[in-house]
């Protein structure tokens, strides 16, 4: 039987704990929730400006060690650092710039091959290492040559198509670049923009092995949650509609 695995990128949890700086929603009881429900990993994202994970959420997350973490980062010599001082069982190298809202696009490998080539070497000595690639087959074989376990194929074209009815070319392409990597010898992985509609062709592709979703996981369950805690408050102020 094919055994899928889902990494949950808690990034958003983060978004909302700052907006009030007060550990609250608390990014360990979140884990220890992802553990009891048996997901496979955690994925935090640590931008250069901080704006959700801080350094210390992933040492605290790390140390308690709830469930795999799997660190997403830029290529720079500030966040290898970091990342060979926390050890997390993985990383995943994303391209970064600041001004975006999310990351926007999949790393240039093809044309970091020198940059990355010094990069890499230190942290694949010490955990699985993933590249986050559009799916285009230069990308992969460039990322094969780079010696790394993996590469997460970049899904959001795909969801943004999905919305309009037009994903079927976008899917394709992922299709035949998870086939690749499947030939080449590169763990494939998927991620970003997924959700309960759109993901279902994606895990349909055999060859891709995990799937790292985070902000539609966090927001859905606002709408789950949100009836029985409202209710559960009402009852405690004993508000007249709550009997
Ligand atoms: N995978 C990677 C490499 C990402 O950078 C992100 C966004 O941080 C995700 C997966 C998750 O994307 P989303 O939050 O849209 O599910």
């Amino acid at each position: 039987m094919r055994k899928i695995r889902l990494g949950v990128n808690i990034d958003h949890v983060a978004t909302l704990r700052n907006a009030r700086n007060e550990n609250f929603p608390n990014l360990l009881d979140v884990s220890k929730i992802l553990k009891e429900i048996q997901v496979d990993s955690i994925t935090v994202h640590l931008r250069e400006d901080r704006r959700h994970i801080r350094d210390k959420d992933v040492i605290d997350l790390k140390e308690k060690n709830y469930l795999p973490l799997n660190l997403e980062m830029a290529a720079t010599k500030e966040m290898k650092d970091l990342c060979l001082k926390i050890l997390p069982e993985s990383c995943c190298i994303v391209p970064e710039r600041r001004e975006e809202l999310t990351t926007e696009g999949g790393l240039d490998v093809k044309n970091q091959m020198d940059y990355l080539g010094t990069f890499l070497p230190d942290l694949k000595k010490k955990m699985k290492v993933s590249l986050f690639v559009d799916p285009d087959f230069d990308q992969i074989r460039a990322s094969k040559d780079l010696g790394v376990a993996a590469v997460e194929l970049h899904t959001g074209k795909y969801s943004n198509l999905f919305r309009e009815k037009k994903q079927h070319n976008e899917l394709e392409r992922i299709n035949k670049a998870a086939k690749l990597c499947r030939d080449i010898g590169l763990d494939c992985h998927a991620g970003h923009g997924l959700n309960f509609e759109n993901v279902k062709d994606i895990s349909q592709i055999d060859e891709i092995l995990e799937l790292n979703v985070g902000h539609f996981l966090v927001s859905h369950s606002l709408y789950t949650g949100l009836k029985d805690t409202i209710l559960k408050f009402m009852k405690i102020i004993d508000h007249p509609k709550s009997k």
